[in-house]
């Protein structure tokens, strides 16, 4: 933080908000040096940023990069890797989905959330997990980025993302625990906007089917404008493929 100005502010404030929480329940010092050491463990663990997005990102972003008539941003976490393919025909499967994977039609239209007028060849750079909750780290399977058509359309073919527990086995998932909240992320598929080279959104939708959208653990990601309706292709008897439709309104030129 360059401006020292603004970094002695905030750190007078978080200090008088935290002595009156020791002051308030008479926190001994025992209980400081507990803190002090569990806090280390968690440092040690390279936990930090990821607590701090778990409490804090989606704050940050609703107070600093809202925009009005565009999509709500929604944080990138720590899934997103740069460098996705092109995807001309839109398949972001790089192999042959497993028995349990449900094929999933993914399309929208990118508008310029100002004008409304849809914004041709803006690339959408779409990530999710796969069926199992896991992320290709190694390729770039369900990972890739599409050039919206003249009228603004993508089209992606991939398959239904499904909820995940990315914090079970580590202090993070035992700290939700025993703060009574859930280890799960309910399923979403995270996309980027790029528009002429700029990268101008980053925001995630949520499966509608989802048991985790009132208790996903990204304290305040899910809101009713990114939960989008999973439709079955077939039918609601048989569904073996399913279709989802999410528009994206960009802030051209606004930050
Ligand atoms: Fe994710």
């Amino acid at each position: 933080m360059a401006d020292e100005s603004r970094l002695q502010a905030i750190s007078a404030r978080v200090i008088s908000a935290l002595r009156a929480v020791v002051r308030e329940f008479a926190i001994t010092e025992d209980e400081l040096h507990d803190t002090g050491k569990y806090l280390d463990q968690m440092g040690a663990a390279g936990l930090f940023p990821a607590l701090l997005d778990i409490a804090f990102a989606m704050t940050s972003i609703d107070a600093t990069r809202a925009f009005e008539g565009a999509t709500r941003r929604n944080l990138e976490g720590p899934m997103y890797k740069a460098g996705a393919p092109l995807r001309a025909e839109g398949n972001l499967l790089d192999s042959e989905p497993g028995p349990d994977a449900a094929p999933l039609t993914l399309r929208g239209r990118i508008t310029d959330s100002v004008t409304g007028n849809p914004i041709p060849g803006a690339i959408v750079d779409i990530w999710q997990p796969d069926e199992h909750g896991k992320y290709d780290t190694v390729g770039f399977n369900l990972r890739g980025k599409i050039a919206a058509d003249y009228e603004g359309n993508y089209l992606a073919s991939t398959i239904l993302p499904s909820d995940y527990a990315q914090h079970e086995h580590d202090l993070i998932g035992d700290l939700l625990r025993r703060l009574g909240m859930s280890n799960y992320r309910a399923a979403h598929i995270h996309l980027k906007v790029w528009v002429n080279g700029e990268e101008l959104l980053t925001t995630q939708f949520f499966r509608s089917d989802s048991p985790f959208l009132d208790t996903d653990y990204v304290v305040g990601a899910v809101s009713h404008d990114l939960i989008v309706d999973i439709t079955p292709v077939n039918g609601p008897d048989e569904p073996s493929a399913y279709a989802a439709v999410f528009d994206i309104a960009v802030p051209v030129g606004q930050g």
